[in-house]
């Protein structure tokens, strides 16, 4: 059986993640995660965070914290806010281990050995009033290619295009401010992607039809552009020290080891418990690695990593489906944790649970465009498809059947024709959510878990069970069996999106999550699992509505207003 791989982008360790971290590589990814367990997938989740390059340094220094104690305590409240999301990574990790470091030093000799790496005296951005070389986003000023003006020195945020400090007109200090910028020389190493640009142009082009819009047209933008040297060391004092004669105080560029991280979360990981990191890494003949990220990291994974893995001379496992997504937007602007904007992890499920904001994002997530985040969009979603579809649909269903029939399923007689539409419906809709998650077309899927829900309250209302108690208490009878069929079905498609609504389903009848593949869904049999007389649990209505006094709370409290 094929192993699955899953990766989520590391994001950086010194600014704790928001709603736009989440939708924009972790949440999809821990869903996907799920759904291919679900099936019961031999599968990895890989994530953590990306520890190394000067922002951890300022940060720690702001802090009046050791670097490496800085990431550590930073790098626990990333995990603590994951955790609150349920997001169900198998390993978790960061990039400054002592694994990564033997992988990055591995995959650089290799490099280094093939050829793929040469010197040069560079002229870099030297801030005397910092009293330090300012690397990549520590230097801010106008993209020579699109004039925004606040572009960072690694990659202008408008345009996407990767930079070089030096590039930059008006060039300024972000530690400081100070415009006293001063190019000095200092010897560097580089990646010789120009050696690599074929062979990933014949690899980029097998993917065309098959990765999203996203990552393919990103990719081939790039590599249309003419790949260019790249520098992977930098003048710091934190990051792996450079293993190379002449090299000496000089650290790896935070882009060169990031991705390697992945392998090296896995390595840390797998040696904990016995098992061989080999068998996901090296191994591509046997793993399908499926990764998840915002559109401005797509770059490095389309070019700048698989050139490192490919250039190490080692049959590395890459890429085979690349997740890219747009922004999510707060209220039309940027998330800024600087400027208090957006809400951020621990402040989300602090407000609402965890799987209304789960649901939020799947539905909305950002895969054909940047999305917008509005307090008032996120509180009619909620009111309308989990409390008035879903949450309605099972309190009519329990509510109707203790009245009539006590806490036990009732049996579930003859079945009629509305039962057999309702399972034509469902074949359909439940053959299209399989489609589109097998697809990772989110948004797809989720509009068609959200028709699934519709279909049986459509189904309620049209048979009307509390007329039918009135009149033939068995076709009553029939109706709510069906109403706890769909209750186990909805809860194990439920599953990967919302894990704590769904087991609070299964919970209500007494079940467990199971292994499931809908793919080939037959309604019939699976409407019949429950064939009447198990016991069930009266609960509580599982969502609450986001009243309007909310709305207007929430707009003060996080700015939107
Ligand atoms: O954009 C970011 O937040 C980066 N820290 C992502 C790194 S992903 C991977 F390559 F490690
Ligand atoms: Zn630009």
């Amino acid at each position: 059986m094929t192993k699955q791989l899953i990766t989520s982008a590391l994001p950086y360790v010194n600014g704790l993640p928001h709603l736009g971290h989440l939708i924009g590589c972790l949440l999809p990814a821990d869903v996907y995660a799920r759904y291919l367990r679900q099936k019961g997938e031999d599968v990895l989740f890989v994530g953590g965070t990306d520890e190394h390059g000067t922002p951890s340094e300022v940060g720690a220094a702001k802090e009046g914290m050791d670097v490496a104690e800085y990431c550590k305590k930073y790098h626990a409240l990333h995990k603590q806010m994951y955790d609150g999301f349920n997001i169900s990574f198998d390993c978790f990790g960061g990039t400054s281990s002592d694994a990564n470091k033997e992988l990055t030093y591995r995959i650089f000799n290799g490099l280094d050995q093939n050829g793929y790496i040469t010197e040069k005296i560079t002229k870099q951005a030297y801030s005397a009033d910092d009293g330090m070389f300012l690397p990549d986003s520590y230097v801010v000023g106008t993209c020579p290619y699109c004039g925004y003006e606040k572009a960072k020195g690694d990659q202008c945020e408008k345009c996407t295009k990767l930079l070089d400090p030096t590039e930059l007109i008006n060039p300024k200090s972000a530690i400081s401010g100070s415009s006293n910028i001063e190019i000095k020389e200092t010897k560097h190493l580089f990646l010789q992607l120009p050696k690599m640009q074929a062979d990933l142009e014949k690899w980029i082009e097998t993917k065309k039809g098959i990765w999203p819009d996203i990552a393919y047209t990103t990719a081939k933008k790039w590599l249309k552009e003419g790949l260019q040297e790249r520098g992977i060391t930098r003048d710091l004092k934190w990051g792996f020290p450079v293993p190379k004669d002449g090299f000496e105080g000089k650290v790896f560029y935070v882009w060169f080891d990031a991705p390697i991280g992945y392998i090296g979360i896995t390595k840390e990981c797998l040696d904990q418990k016995g098992e061989h990191w080999e068998d996901w890494w090296l191994n591509p003949d046997e793993v399908r690695h499926t990764e998840f990220m915002g559109k401005d990291n797509i770059p490095f994974h389309t070019v700048f990593f698989p050139a490192s893995l490919r250039g190490s001379g080692e049959k590395w496992t890459e890429v085979s489906f690349l997740k890219g997504f747009n922004f999510l937007n707060f209220a039309g602007g940027k998330f800024s944790k600087s400027a208090q904007r957006g809400i951020f992890l621990d402040q989300a499920v602090a407000e609402y649970p965890a799987d209304y904001w789960r649901y939020w994002l799947m539905a909305n997530a950002p895969e054909s465009d940047d999305t917008n985040f509005t307090i008032d969009l996120f509180a009619a979603t909620i009111n309308k498809d989990l409390n008035d579809v879903l949450g309605n649909f099972i309190n009519r269903v329990l509510k109707m059947s203790e009245k009539n029939f006590g806490t036990h399923v009732p049996a579930q007689g003859t079945i009629t024709t509305d039962e057999t539409e309702l399972y034509q419906t469902l074949n359909v809709l439940v053959a299209d959510y399989v489609k589109y998650m097998d697809g990772l077309e989110f948004r797809k899927a989720l509009a068609s878990l959200r028709e699934i829900w519709v279909a049986g309250n459509n189904y309620i209302a049209k048979t009307e069970p509390w007329k039918a108690a009135k009149t033939d208490l068995a076709r009553a009878g029939t109706i709510l069996n069906t109403g706890f069929n769909l209750i186990r079905l909805y809860a194990l498609l439920n599953l990967p999106v919302m894990p704590t609504v769904a087991q609070k389903m299964l919970d209500i009848l007494g079940l467990k999550p199971e292994t499931v593949d809908f793919a080939g869904f037959d309604a019939s049999s699976f409407l019949s699992f429950l064939k009447g007389g198990e016991a069930f649990t009266m609960t509580e209505p599982l969502f609450q509505k986001v009243t309007p006094e909310r709305v207007e709370e929430l707009k003060i409290k996080y700015k939107e207003a």
